[in-house]
């Protein structure tokens, strides 16, 4: 087996804003997060993953207001929801942090702290006159900005709406750290994924950066700024602090910070690029605090080829595919669907031909026939192979020695479309192998050889079983009970020869791991 790196392992998403419900997009933010965080537990390492809400700024204060809610009232409520979220998804995170809570006002008060004690002029007092977009909670510049039809609003080229502010404020001298940041770049070239995004934000550091303002005065819905609280700081610098709030910041000694910081990812969509790539590893050298390794940018799902928007009212919630398709079906069906940091298209009918093709068919199918052969033709038990022939040493070679490091290489970066297409090009095999071997007609006339094939397609399935976990952790369990595999034998370290299934271990009734969907209702 090919060495791999057995460090510890921090991954985050980005914390939701309490403004609305979750959506699909969030939902998919979730699950290529989790598929990374057990692949990685699968794989040896300790893991910590870290998911939660954002629940302070403008945003949300004015969406309580127009509730008729207190903001912290509000956000109860609407966090609730999120993490109920990561219940109804399987996702297996650490912690779940809100930026209400205590932990976290004491850790961004004390990143303030930190950037004014030791480099004391990045922080300074001034006025902001300019624009601000409450929508994405930030500034933009005016040759940024474009006029919308009615030849009067001004919109951010997120197409939000801003408006003019005026207000007393203290800046960060982000203007000093454009250098500092392209070296940074250069010398960690995987600090952002993928490639493409890397360079849009180098091009944006290279035409210079202006300072922010990093508090606000006309609203009071925030964490205090130390010492002068009539400002509270402004919500980004608050937000990204998350990240280390969890690990126990301020306390750069406890055990959590020292064996997870600086984070391998942080996982966002692409529109928070930006305060990710250029604010976040600016404060952090500011505060003398080191940068994070990678931050990866995935892009944005639609929905029937149609940004997700209330207005047109096609946002989809979570759990509605869940209740369609099943858990297990709706994360397989989002990691397959959507390539490498690209948007990704959600469509009922393309869903229901993916889910019925590869989980009932490919998967489903092979389990199901292999196991209910051996239920009934060997006494419900694994049965002994006899001397292998070359198609069962070239299957068994590919599920104990190729599958693991060609899976490895691709869910290291990220690339869980690449990886289901290498784990379903063994379950593509395995089916050829039986359709080509027909045990069932062996039965009769050599059942020697019968009890061979059944049993190499018994140990690939186990071997399918462990390797599909990270995107399909209920299924993957239940392909592993019916076999009676160990809860101590299921991980990556398990896949190889050493741990092939023995002779004579009795099996469950196999039971249907995924089922068929019925195209016709589905697809409407
Ligand atoms: N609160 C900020 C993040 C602060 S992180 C320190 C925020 N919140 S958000 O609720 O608007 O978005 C949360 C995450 O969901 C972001 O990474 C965002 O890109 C992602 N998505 C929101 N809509 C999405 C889709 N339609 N598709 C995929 N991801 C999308 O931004």
């Amino acid at each position: 087996m090919s060495s791999h790196d057995t460090s510890p392992f921090y991954i985050t998403t980005a914390i939701s804003y309490v403004n609305g419900k979750p959506h699909l997009g969030h939902a998919y933010e979730q699950i290529l997060t989790d598929v990374m965080a057990r692949f990685q537990r699968l794989d040896g390492r300790e893991v910590m993953f870290l998911t939660g809400t954002d629940e302070h700024g403008q945003k949300v204060a004015k969406t309580a207001e127009t509730r008729g809610m207190e903001p912290q009232a509000f956000c109860d409520e609407i966090s609730e929801s999120f993490r109920d979220m990561t219940t109804q998804l399987n996702i297996s995170n650490d912690d779940f942090i809100r930026t209400t809570e205590e932990r976290h006002y004491k850790a961004s008060q004390a990143i303030w702290t930190a950037i004014k004690e030791n480099n004391p002029d990045d922080i300074y007092l001034g006025k902001y006159d300019g624009w601000y977009s409450v929508r994405d909670e930030a500034y933009f510049a005016e040759d940024e900005l474009t006029t919308a039809e009615d030849g009067k609003t001004k919109l951010a080229p997120t197409g939000a709406e801003v408006e003019w502010v005026e207000e007393p404020c203290y800046f960060f001298k982000l203007s000093a750290y454009g250098d500092k940041l392209l070296e940074y770049y250069d010398a960690n070239p995987d600090f952002i994924q993928p490639e493409a995004r890397r360079n849009e934000i180098k091009a944006f550091v290279k035409r210079g950066l202006q300072d922010i303002s990093i508090s606000r005065t006309t609203f009071k819905w925030g964490v205090p700024v130390p010492n002068d609280p009539d400002h509270v700081m402004y919500v980004w610098l608050d937000a990204l602090t998350n990240y280390i709030t969890a690990l126990g910041y301020p306390d750069t000694n406890d055990e959590k910070y020292e064996k997870f910081w600086p984070a391998n990812y942080h996982v966002i969509g692409k529109d928070i690029i930006r305060f990710h790539c250029i604010y976040w590893p600016a404060f952090l050298m500011a505060a003398n605090l080191e940068v994070p390794h990678t931050v990866f940018a995935h892009g944005f799902i639609n929905v029937e080829g149609q940004k997700m928007s209330k207005s047109v009212g096609n946002v989809i919630a979570p759990q509605d595919l869940i209740d369609a398709y099943g858990l297990d079906q709706t994360r397989y069906l989002l990691m397959r669907e959507v390539s490498h940091g690209n948007d990704g298209n959600f469509s009922h009918e393309h869903a229901v031909q993916r889910i019925n093709s590869d989980l009932a068919n490919g998967l489903g199918n092979l389990a199901q026939r292999s196991l209910s052969m051996i239920y009934k033709n060997c006494d419900g038990a694994i049965p002994e192979a006899g001397a292998l022939s070359d198609e069962d040493q070239v299957l068994l070679t590919h599920a104990y020695e190729k599958l693991l490091p060609a899976i490895r290489g691709e869910a290291n970066n990220m690339r869980f479309n690449r990886m289901l297409e290498l784990i379903w090009r063994l379950v593509i095999d395995a089916n050829g192998y039986i359709d080509a071997q027909a045990p069932w007609g062996l039965k009769k006339t050599d059942p020697e050889r019968m009890k061979t094939v059944l049993y190499v397609l018994a140990d690939v399935i186990r071997v399918l079983g462990i390797a599909v976990q990270s995107v399909t952790p209920e299924a993957g369990a239940k392909i592993l009970n019916q076999l009676k595999i160990a809860e101590g034998e299921r991980s990556f370290a398990n896949m190889s020869k050493d741990y092939a299934l023995k002779s004579g271990t009795e099996i469950d009734q196999p039971e249907g791991v995924f089922p068929r969907l019925d195209t016709k209702e589905e697809a409407t």
